[in-house]
């Protein structure tokens, strides 16, 4: 396994996340984690990675001296390499001109890291990165010298080597671009493998961990489903255990694992609020009750959602609303079972990490999370949380394997409070209704042009507005639609999505002929920031 050492860049999940596609496991941890613990984790190499800061400021974040005492490989990455080349004795200095961008690397030294690394395929994108319209590096970049496309963004740069070190590769604008200490096992590179702008960063990674670390490659789906069964059997023993099924991916992947693991110690509580998408709940019945044989307690609490959301308009009271009649109807129900002593949890990776952050105070953004916390301490649970380790795309990797069908798998996120949030205004049935019909034939027809897994995340908006319509002969008074569909790595920044007009109007027709009470939609070209993906 392998470690990495968090100096606070938007990019270290990256990294984590193309090293376990690699196959091998490994995890972050902020640049100030008690270095005491990192004996005991035993990696077999680590990874500094990029940061925001400075590193020839006073007081700025540096790694802990047991990495280079440790006798294990290092790779720098950015940030990473400028305090491994501050700290071993080299010089780093700022003031120059911001480099960000792509840059052709070329290789000026043979290392272990980098040769012939323009001769290895490039990579596949990854998940979530498919930007539509977005120019992807081409082949121009491949030249004859070796040289190829690399993603730059930084400020400071390496002027010095430390002693042991070689300069291995450099750019038109930077002459330290990548340097090297074959024996110790150091690299530090000022540009990003971890994006896939960077050609042939996936294979650089794998060189790293693989070759030059000797990590094996034992992170599959099968090796993960099989650990956490006999975890999870060791952990709950013969107890029961007890799921809040919401229709996500992250609770269907738990319930799918528990039920492989515990048979029908399981029990699922389904809250319907009334406010899922078109024909969920029915779907969660399905695929989960039926198909999996999970034992599903489903509560159709629509009408009392509907009854509490009366005559609210404001988007936080709604929201508190729906989160306090979730915890409500949830606990009542758990209440009726006797003899849980567990509550299974979908966190996943990113949520530790966030929660677990630096010490000294770097800016997470946490999203609200419509979740039961603090349930387990007052219903006298035991907290179960499978799926800690992994990374949204490996939960869905593991759901596949697991037999959910993989358009479950693949959706597109959808917010705790669901159309509580996507209905403006007061939240009434008929509006609910009314926006189902419209977002399912939106999505259908995603689906449909092959357009829906090129977006991250689509889905239509239920504004209160009474527009003026002509409908037949007659004159309409009527809401509108909105139909939103956004572009996005880390859903903290997203650009709208250059859907094709006929498309538009094909979906703008189908919603005005289809679904009663619209007669006018429009498309939202709003970039995030300033508009937030949803629109409450
Ligand atoms: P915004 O609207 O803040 O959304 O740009 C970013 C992402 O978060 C989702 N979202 C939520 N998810 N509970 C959730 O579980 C919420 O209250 C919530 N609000 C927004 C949103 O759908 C988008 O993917």
């Amino acid at each position: 396994k392998i470690l990495i050492l968090d100096f606070g860049a938007q990019y270290t999940q990256l990294i984590a996340r193309r090293i376990r596609e690699i196959g091998v496991y490994c995890e972050i941890w902020a640049w100030d984690h008690d270095p005491a613990d990192i004996p005991k984790f035993a990696p077999k190499a680590i990874i500094l990675s990029g940061g925001p800061e400075s590193t020839v400021e006073a007081g700025s974040p540096r790694a802990p001296q047991i990495v280079f005492d440790s006798g294990l490989p290092v790779l720098g990455i950015c940030y990473g390499m400028q305090t491994m080349a501050m700290q071993l004795g080299g010089k780093v200095e700022s003031g120059h001109s911001r480099e960000f961008g792509f840059a052709a690397l070329t290789p000026t030294m043979s290392c272990r890291l980098l040769d012939r690394l323009s001769d290895t395929p490039a990579v596949p994108m990854g998940e979530g990165e498919s930007w539509m319209g977005q120019q992807q590096p081409s082949a121009a970049h491949a030249a004859a010298d070796g040289s190829f496309g690399v993603w730059m963004s930084h400020g400071d740069r390496v002027t010095a080597l430390p002693a042991g070190f070689a300069a291995v590769a450099s750019t038109h604008d930077l002459p330290l671009a990548a340097m090297a200490d074959e024996t110790r096992r150091y690299y530090g590179v000022q540009f990003h493998p971890e994006v896939t702008h960077t050609q042939h960063g996936t294979e650089l990674l794998r060189r790293f961990v693989v070759d030059i670390a000797g990590c094996q490659t034992l992170w599959t789906a099968e090796n993960i489903i099989e650990d956490s069964i006999v975890r999870i059997r060791e952990q709950t023993g013969s107890e029961h255990v007890l799921l809040g099924l919401s229709g996500g991916v992250d609770s269907s992947v738990v319930a799918a694992l528990l039920k492989r693991a515990i048979g029908d110690r399981l029990t699922c509580v389904f809250v319907d609020t009334g406010l899922l998408r078109h024909g969920e709940g029915d779907q969660v019945m399905q695929m989960m009750a039926a198909n999996m044989g999970v034992k599903v307690v489903r509560v159709n609490a629509g009408p009392q959602y509907f009854s509490e959301l009366k005559g609210v308009d404001d988007p936080e009271a709604k929201r508190k609303i729906i989160g306090r009649l979730f915890v409500e109807i949830f606990e009542a129900e758990s209440k009726k079972l006797s003899d849980v002593k567990w509550l299974a949890q979908g966190t996943i990776y990113p949520d530790v990490i966030e929660s677990a952050g630096s010490k000294t105070g770097k800016a997470h953004v946490i999203k609200s999370h419509h979740n039961v916390g603090g349930l387990p301490e007052r219903m006298h649970l035991k907290l179960l949380e499978p799926l800690r380790e992994l990374f949204k795309d490996e939960v869905r990797r593991l759901g596949v394997a697991l037999g959910l069908p993989r358009e479950m798998v693949y959706r597109h996120p959808f917010p705790g409070p669901g159309l509580g949030v996507r209905i403006l205004g007061e939240v009434k049935p008929e509006a609910a209704e009314v926006l189902q019909r419209a977002d399912h034939i939106f999505i259908d027809e995603l689906r449909k042009w092959a357009l829906y897994d090129k977006v991250s995340q689509a889905f239509a908006v239920y504004l209160p507005v009474k527009s003026v319509g002509v409908v037949g002969d007659a004159r309409a008074y009527e809401p509108v639609i909105a139909l939103r569909a956004v572009e996005t790595i880390d859903f903290m920044t997203a650009h709208w999505a250059r859907l094709p007009y006929d498309f538009l109007d094909h979906v703008a027709r189908r919603i005005v002929n289809e679904v009663r009470g619209v007669s006018r939609v429009v498309y939202d070209i709003s970039g995030k920031p300033p508009a937030t993906i949803e629109w409450e």
